[in-house]
């Protein structure tokens, strides 16, 4: 394993994470679970990835009761809040009083006293900046939280937050956690210059598009069973992003250069995203430690010029901004 800084902050994160949306806890039986975040900590993953949303809850149960058998000062743990967790108008968002409850909630949950990283999964209109601010500062004078971050923040939001944390004399924000792969390479343009130049660390999502960019799904055919897109309680969006004729076929041409290079085209995809010195981590979803094993060989994949010119060439920087 390999550990990169979190932008200017001091710790060090693992370059390959595991995180636990549709899979820990969901998609994965405790036994996979439990055997999937054995193999990433005995191949050297300190960082963990989770939501106070995901399987509204149990990942945080399912990673916490299994990441408690292993020493907290081993394991950095981020996990997020702002999306609903009950039918209430204040069970969702990014208020002073749903930070603070959830925050206890998930503690709770992951049987843990405090989470390296409390993340604002998106943003949230209603709620003044300095509020959330504000809250996050006195979660982390509390000892409950170590950092803060947000998921999926446009880039001048950002910048307006860590000025009204400057200005609160409470600390501004350590982490970003985009979407990023060779199917969504917008943070390149709208998010990297900006989370640079506020010293902030990149933990990114997606890294393949939900799969498709391991070339299982293939052209003119419809997924098999047991894979996520085969899913209906988990391709919502893999469907809407990904799923067309065009991006199958690119995942092909993806595998044959993979093929070439006498690697996995999973591997070769995560490695392209570690290529960035703005990407902190790239976060691992696997429902098998095959997968997690193929995954996880990224670290050792050192791309050439060559490579990454043709990896440009079947990915081009999009032009439009994603309404998503
Ligand atoms: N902040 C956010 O809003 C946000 C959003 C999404 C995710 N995340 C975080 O990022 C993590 C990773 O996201 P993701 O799960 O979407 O990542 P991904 O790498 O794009 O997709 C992972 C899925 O692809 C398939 N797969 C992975 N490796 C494979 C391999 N070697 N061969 C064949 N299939 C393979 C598996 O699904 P099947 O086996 O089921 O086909 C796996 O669950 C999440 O767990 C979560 O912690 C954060």
């Amino acid at each position: 394993m390999k550990y990169r800084k979190l932008g200017r902050w001091g710790p060090k994160v693992s370059c390959l994470g595991l995180g636990s949306y549709l899979t820990i806890g969901f998609g994965c039986d405790e036994d996979t679970s439990r055997e999937t975040i054995r193999t990433a900590y005995d191949r050297g993953v300190n960082y963990f990835d989770t939501a106070n949303a995901y399987a509204r809850g149990e990942a945080e149960r399912v990673l916490g009761r299994h990441l408690a058998e292993l020493p907290r000062s081993d394991l950095f743990i981020l996990t997020k809040v702002w999306a609903p967790m009950g039918d209430g108008p204040n069970d969702l968002g990014l208020s002073a009083k749903h930070i603070r409850e959830q925050c206890d909630a998930s503690l709770q949950r992951l049987g843990m006293d405090y989470v390296d990283v409390y993340m604002c999964h998106r943003p949230d209109a209603d709620t003044p900046l300095e509020e959330t601010v504000r809250a996050m500062e006195d979660l982390a004078r509390a000892g409950k939280i170590l950092y803060w971050g947000i998921s999926e923040w446009p880039a001048p939001l950002i910048v307006k937050a860590n000025a009204v944390a400057r200005e609160l004399n409470a600390r501004p924000m350590a982490v970003s956690q985009p979407r990023y792969s060779l199917l969504y390479r917008y943070p390149e343009t709208l998010l990297y210059p900006t989370t640079d130049n506020e010293g902030i660390g990149n933990v990114v999502f997606s890294p393949l598009a939900h799969g498709m960019l391991t070339g299982k799904y293939k052209p003119g055919e419809e997924a098999a069973q047991g894979t996520r897109a085969a899913d209906p309680t988990k391709n919502s969006v893999i469907k809407a992003m990904y799923w067309t004729e065009e991006n199958k076929r690119k995942a092909q041409e993806l595998v044959s250069l993979a093929e070439q290079m006498g690697v996995g085209a999973a591997e070769l995809a995560i490695a392209w995203c570690l290529r960035k010195p703005s990407v902190s981590s790239v976060i691992l979803g696997t429902t098998s430690t095959a997968q997690l094993e193929q995954n996880l060989k990224a670290v050792d994949l050192e791309l050439s010029d060559d490579v990454i010119a043709a990896l440009d060439n079947m990915f081009p920087q999009p032009q439009t901004v994603p309404q998503v």
